[in-house]
């Protein structure tokens, strides 16, 4: 059945590739911020009335995926942070009250302090930074019909802001090799929320591998033959080392695990080098 939908920050690493995706087989409206996008329809979520009208629309779903999303820019703008994360959400739910229109929000493994091997959807969250505790207040908010969905660390090709990639631009790219995550292929992303968006409560996305994020930059450097330098750097050397919790895995009890694993998404990945079509993978 073809959905209408709303895309809250379409012009995003994770957003525009769900974006391409769902306009394939769905009506959907897509929005940016400060970047221009053609043929995005420009809301600044800060803008509660803007985005209480838009909003209103006959949508089905209202997918939001924008927000502020770097952990440093979050600890040194703490109040920005749950404006956009938290906030954004309230007038959301207050602008859909009374209405069928579904939310579907992005969260993040950021909810958990990494203690555990792996988190299922109900382990207790305990974020160890702002931009963490910003997504566990929103996800407070949205009970009843309403859906989260945790992602972890995100990697491929997207089609407007390409920042995974961006990351071999240069010579030299460093890379944790104290970090483990289970990363999750970005174009499997549009079909896990597809499959799942008529769901409800909170529903963990997560790869099939645990590796560190060397290894994962190296893999993909090494599968895109590009001349970038993967640097191993350690995140306990860093300036914050406790901003980011050592190990973040997400598994699910509610669903069958959705994605490809490494080898089958760099092979894909390799497939469409350099490619700014549009795409809708065959894995699921
Ligand atoms: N990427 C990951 O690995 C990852 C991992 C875990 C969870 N997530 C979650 O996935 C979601 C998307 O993340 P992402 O990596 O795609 O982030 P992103 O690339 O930084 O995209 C953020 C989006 O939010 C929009 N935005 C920011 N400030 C705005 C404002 N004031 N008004 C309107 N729009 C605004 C941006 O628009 P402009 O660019 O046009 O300004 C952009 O479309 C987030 O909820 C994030 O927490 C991502």
């Amino acid at each position: 059945m073809s959905m209408r939908i709303l895309l809250l920050g379409a012009s995003g690493y994770v957003g525009g590739a769900l974006w391409r995706s769902f306009s394939v087989r769905h009506h959907v409206v897509g929005t940016r911020g400060a970047r221009d996008v053609e043929g995005l329809v420009h809301v600044d979520l800060t803008d509660a009335r803007a985005l209480s009208r838009l909003a209103r629309h006959d949508f089905d779903l209202i997918v939001h995926t924008a927000g502020l999303v770097g952990l440093e820019e979050a600890e040194a703008h703490p109040e920005r942070a749950w404006r956009l994360n938290v906030e954004s959400v309230r007038i959301l739910l207050e602008a859909v009250r009374d209405r069928p229109t579904r939310i579907v929000y992005l969260s993040s493994d950021n909810v958990f302090d990494g203690s555990q091997e792996a988190y299922v959807e109900s382990d207790p969250t305990a974020p160890v930074n702002a931009y963490g505790r910003t997504k566990v207040a929103a996800e407070r908010l949205l009970d009843g019909p309403h859906l989260v969905v945790r992602i972890p660390l995100v990697y491929g090709r997207s089609p407007v802001s390409d920042r995974f990639l961006a990351r071999f631009r240069g010579a030299r790219t460093p890379a944790q090799t104290d970090i483990l995550c289970a990363p999750v292929y970005l174009p499997s992303v549009a079909t896990a929320i597809e499959a799942l968006w008529t769901e409800s409560g909170v529903v963990h996305l997560g790869g099939p591998e645990v590796l560190t994020r060397f290894e994962l930059m190296s893999r993909v450097r090494d599968a895109l033959d590009l001349p970038t330098a993967v640097v191993p750097v350690r995140n306990a050397d860093s300036s914050n080392p406790w901003l980011r919790p050592s190990r973040l895995v997400l598994r699910s009890t509610r669903h069958e695990p959705l994605g490809p694993d490494l080898p089958t998404a760099l092979d894909h990945l390799r497939g469409h080098r350099g490619s700014s079509r549009q795409e809708r993978p065959t894995f699921g």
